[in-house]
């Protein structure tokens, strides 16, 4: 479905009936990352995933920010009726959720934090974001693809999985991917915002994560008051898609509880 409530044509997935709950995808990809969760969490949950600016069916500008994106969550939301959600974010998706905790707390009832984490980039992390974002325009949307297939699997997991992500992957604008990885490199240190998080908290991080260590998350959960922390085994990065039973079974036992 569409959206165009916000400056742009937002593309949205949704699936189910319940207590709303948002989810947002990580890079280089779009909200198909989450087909498990809207099959899975259906029974319980309207489960609405936005392809985030510049990803996925929605329109791309040449720049944005993850303030930009949490605004065009928070005018889908108004579009949709729907005040308050649970929200979830895989790793760039819970960079924008800090940015929505900051601009939109009252549309925030929850929130999921799945192998992501606050912190900034380094100098030398912002470097190589530039260059990939190089790469992207020269190279279309294969050198994200090349430069994250490793990275969000881990080495056990099939290979009509691995093979599934890169064509979404694939699929991707190259400016709207260049647009995203300049505006990771932008984003602004949250590390002070997880003292003051008064919403119920789930942290979720995986045992084979390359690019967020399992420690990283366990050092969210404990800096976020109340914080439930859940590990997922046999994933790398993309915990939900890798392990989506025990991803779906640890969201839906912390909602039991926080519901
Ligand atoms: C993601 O999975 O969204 C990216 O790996 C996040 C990042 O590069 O910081």
């Amino acid at each position: 479905m569409d959206s165009n409530n916000s400056a742009i044509k937002l593309h949205y997935r949704e699936r189910g009936q319940g207590e709303p709950l948002v989810l947002l995808h990580g890079f280089p990809l779009d909200s198909s990352m989450w087909e498990d969760q809207l099959d899975g969490l259906a029974d319980r949950f309207r489960v609405i995933a936005p392809d985030l600016r510049g990803c996925g069916q929605s329109e791309a500008t040449e720049r944005t920010s993850m303030e930009e994106m949490a605004d065009d969550v928070a005018a889908l939301l108004a579009r949709l009726g729907i005040q308050q959600a649970i929200v979830a974010g895989f790793s760039m998706g819970g960079y924008v959720l800090f940015a929505l905790l900051r601009r939109h707390p009252e549309l925030v009832r929850g929130i999921i934090l799945s192998n992501t984490k606050a912190e900034p980039d380094t100098e030398e992390g912002k470097a190589g974001r530039v260059n990939m974002a190089e790469a992207i325009r020269e190279q279309g949307a294969s050198a994200a693809e090349t430069a994250m297939t490793p990275k969000l699997l881990s080495p056990d997991a099939p290979d009509e999985l691995r093979q599934r992500l890169q064509r979404t992957m694939l699929a991707q604008k190259p400016e709207g991917l260049a647009a995203c990885v300049l505006a990771m490199a932008d984003r602004p240190d949250s590390s002070g915002q997880l003292a003051g998080i008064r919403v119920p908290t789930l942290v979720i991080g995986s045992d084979g994560d390359t690019i967020i260590p399992f420690s990283l998350s366990e050092a969210t959960a404990a800096a976020i008051p109340g914080a439930a922390l859940s590990r997922i085994d046999g994933a790398g990065h993309a915990s939900n898609v890798e392990q989506p039973e025990q991803w779906n079974a640890a969201v839906r036992s912390w909602a039991e509880r926080i519901l």
